[in-house]
């Protein structure tokens, strides 16, 4: 009997209860309210503090360390420098995983970047620690450092991130090119950006034997303890990372970098626990940012504007010693215009910096910024509005391969954010709109798109005896909110209100919730989350229907609607029973239920996967001094099922906000000479404040996708910074008759 019940249980996909209702954050209060824990607010007892001292060359060797003025400091414990380094077990150059990268452990004397770790201070008290670390004054044998794209001629990458490949050709671009009536070349620079997440790294190490417990923000928490065992040769299952609350992450927070890894060393070697917290200028080097490319776009147009070539080739600057992350930016290119060729090449160029990395809409928000620019410039060369050549060559298929996409609403994106935004009637040419301010004024416009990636997770569910449910999966909120919109699937899953169901997270003990990045995190966990209460349900409805004193006693291979705490038969709801009824009689115990999730291969081969969007700007420019404002920002997106709109809509703020920072804030400026970055502080690294954000509207337009996960989960955590700096960047050109082809634009570049 229960074989066949267990066959035709339908899936309880009632949303509408929780899922799709603007749930608070239930972890804001906390936050604002200080009272959640952030991995430095942990003090264990006997705590000592870190220090790590970061190399002020680019490239060389370090010389000499005043190891002992930096000991004979009052309170300084131990200096560690290559001498005398804590034993670190796996090899550090070797990376456990491929999203790992090398790290310096005090391996060596071998300095490959600025701010790079060439010894770690361990004092009682963190002022201890600090000038224990002043007070090594290295010396260095100074190599030139190799900065900017003349440091070498640009090398074709041996691969893209995430295996992709370098290279992807649909069609002969060349043939494209000479065959069309008009043709574009134009060539675009984004800077080097550091993830600057509010929240520094940090990390508590405490050890007992060979048992490790990290308090660490980290967006993957699951996967993290397999690269700290490998590092220091345990197993994965004596690691314990807690990982509560992140302020911030944005793809800078899911692999181990060298200063935790050393923190750890530290506890192990002292048998005490180690705390260590990186300074905003630490940021700028050990722990990722997104690399500085340079693109060359290349379109080709028939006489209906239709385009025949787009071929793109990106030059991205990495490291000297891994070079495995060329920011992949060539690849915004390959799924979204209906080109008859296409080409995307990624090239690098070696620099003395520490490791590229995933940084918020890695790819795609440099690429799209690049692309979006050069299809505006093309639509300009055609004497056509910018969307109607768009629309003109919008792809009803992925162009090169040909798949359907699994749902795509971006016409329905761009109609609804043409007619919020007031598109209609835009002069075509440039210059023509001043305000009463004497202001000049431009409209642009950008295509956002990102991919909508599944990882693998794993959840647990349970139902307990007093009818309430319990649910685990070691997932991250890195702010997002996932906290929320995890809760959300999970009590739908079980049929309970939100207030109902405990939500446990943010622990590696729990069951793997997956990766907290590619904006696959709530389609992923959730999906997993989804599953397991399924699971618990299912198993439940076997309870009743074989029970003869429960109302549903054979209503088994009918199925069962979970909803507020009672279990319905799916074709005759006037047969009922509450879940502590049926759980009391089956004996009182815990109904536990398991889930997983992933997409299956067969169907990420069948479909194109994207998340779509459309961003209308506008720009007002001071006709003398040049200082410009972004006064509109409209961002119309189309991502599969929204679980929680209020999230939703601050996530796709959020990163138009960054969009606005890409466009004319944000760059990590390199001093020629040494190769140090000059601006390692929210002083000098400009990001967007209040005044900066003006008018800001996202409309999510409905989206059903029966193929991209079983819930229709898109993302929205990266597709909002895509689009919007080309829209900007357009809407400046609009304004003043000017393309600025780098990235940020600054006053000056209108002053020229
Ligand atoms: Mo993201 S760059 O996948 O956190």
């Amino acid at each position: 009997m229960s074989d066949r019940v267990s066959e035709t249980v339908t899936m309880p996909m009632r949303f509408g209860s929780n899922s799709g209702q603007s749930v608070t954050r239930r972890d804001g209060i906390a936050k604002v309210t200080g009272r959640a824990t952030y991995a430095a607010d942990n003090h264990p007892d006997g705590m000592l503090y870190a220090v790590y001292v970061p190399a002020t060359i680019a490239r060389g060797r370090v010389t000499h360390l005043d190891t002992a003025a930096a000991k004979a400091h009052p309170g300084v414990v131990e200096v560690f420098t290559p001498k005398n380094r804590p034993p670190v077990v796996g090899d550090p150059d070797k990376k456990p995983f491929m999203f790992a990268i090398p790290i310096e452990v005090l391996q060596d004397d071998t300095v490959r970047y600025a701010m790079q770790p060439i010894a770690l201070v361990i004092g009682e008290t963190l002022e201890a620690a600090t000038e224990g670390a002043r007070l090594l004054k290295p010396q260095y044998e100074v190599e030139p450092a190799r900065t900017g794209f003349d440091a070498e001629p640009a090398k074709r990458a041996a691969a893209g991130p995430f295996g992709r490949p370098a290279e992807v050709v649909h069609g002969d671009t060349e043939a494209g090119l000479s065959q069309a009536k008009q043709t574009l070349d134009v060539t675009y620079d984004t800077p080097a950006q550091y993830h600057n997440a509010m929240e520094p790294h940090a990390i508590v190490a405490k050890w007992d034997g060979d048992k490790l417990e990290i308090d660490t923000p980290n967006q993957a928490i699951v996967l993290s303890r397999g690269f700290y065992a490998f590092y220091f040769g345990i197993p994965a299952d004596n690691i314990l990372i807690r990982s509560p609350y992140l302020g911030g992450g944005f793809g800078s927070k899911a692999v181990p970098y060298s200063p935790l890894v050393l923190a750890i060393a530290a506890a192990r070697k002292l048998d005490r626990p180690v705390k260590l917290v990186l300074t905003r200028a630490q940021m700028f080097g050990p722990v990722g940012h997104r690399g500085a490319t340079r693109q060359r776009l290349r379109i080709g147009i028939d006489g209906e504007a239709q385009m025949t070539a787009l071929d793109h080739v990106s030059t991205a600057i990495v490291d000297s010693f891994d070079s495995s992350f060329p920011e992949p930016a060539a690849n915004a290119s390959q799924g979204l215009y209906n080109a008859s060729s296409l080409h995307s090449l990624m090239m690098v160029v070696h620099n003395d910096i520490g490791v590229p990395g995933a940084m918020r809409a890695p790819g795609e928000a440099s690429g799209s910024a690049a692309l979006e620019c050069a299809i505006d410039e093309m639509a300009e060369k055609a004497g056509m509005d910018p969307l109607e050549f768009r629309l003109k060559n919008y792809a009803d298929v992925e162009p090169g391969t040909g798949k359907p996409y699994s749902s795509k609403a971006l016409r329905e994106c761009y109609a609804e954010g043409a007619k919020r935004f007031g598109w209609a009637g835009r002069p075509l040419a440039p210059r023509q709109m001043v305000d009463d301010k004497g202001f000049l004024t431009g409209w642009g416009m950008g295509t956002a798109l990102f991919g909508a990636p599944m990882f693998a997770a794993q959840a647990r569910a349970v139902l307990r005896p007093d009818g309430t449910g319990l649910v685990e999966t070691a997932a991250a909120d890195m702010g997002q909110g996932a906290w929320t919109a995890l809760a959300q699937i999970a009590a739908d899953s079980l049929g309970l209100p939100l207030d109902k169901v405990e939500f446990r997270s943010g622990s590696s003990d729990l069951p793997d919730g997956g990766v907290a990045g590619g904006s696959g995190h709530t389609a992923t966990a959730g999906g997993a989350l989804h599953a397991a209460g399924t699971d618990a349900i299912r198993r439940l409805g076997e309870l009743a229907a074989a029970d003869p004193q429960s109302p549903l006693f054979g209503t088994g291979n009918q199925g069962f609607v979970a909803r507020d705490g009672r279990l319905y038969a799916a074709r005759d709801e006037s047969r009922s029973e509450a879940y502590a009824d049926i759980i009391a009689r089956a004996g009182g115990q815990e109904i536990e239920g398991k889930g997983s999730a992933a997409r299956p291969p067969e169907d990420a081969a069948r479909h194109a996967m994207y998340s779509h969007g459309a961003v209308f700007a506008e720009v007002k420019i001071d006709p003398v001094l040049f200082q410009m404002r972004v006064t509109r920002l409209v961002g119309a997106f189309a991502a599969g099922r929204i679980i929680n709109p209020k999230l939703a809509e601050s996530q796709l703020m959020g990163g138009m906000i960054w969009g606005i920072s890409f466009a004319l804030h944000e760059e990590a400026r390199f001093d020629k000479r040494t190769g140090r970055i000059m601006n390692t502080d929210l002083a000098g690294y400009h990001i967007p404040v209040n005044a900066d954000v003006q008018g800001l509207e996202v409309i999510t337009v409905h989206e059903d996708d029966p193929y991209v996960n079983p819930l229709g989960i898109k993302g929205v955590g990266e597709i909002g910074v895509t689009g919007t700096v080309g829209a900007i960047g357009n809407a400046i050109w609009h304004a003043t008759g000017r393309r600025i082809r780098h990235f940020p634009i600054r006053i000056e570049d209108l002053l020229a």
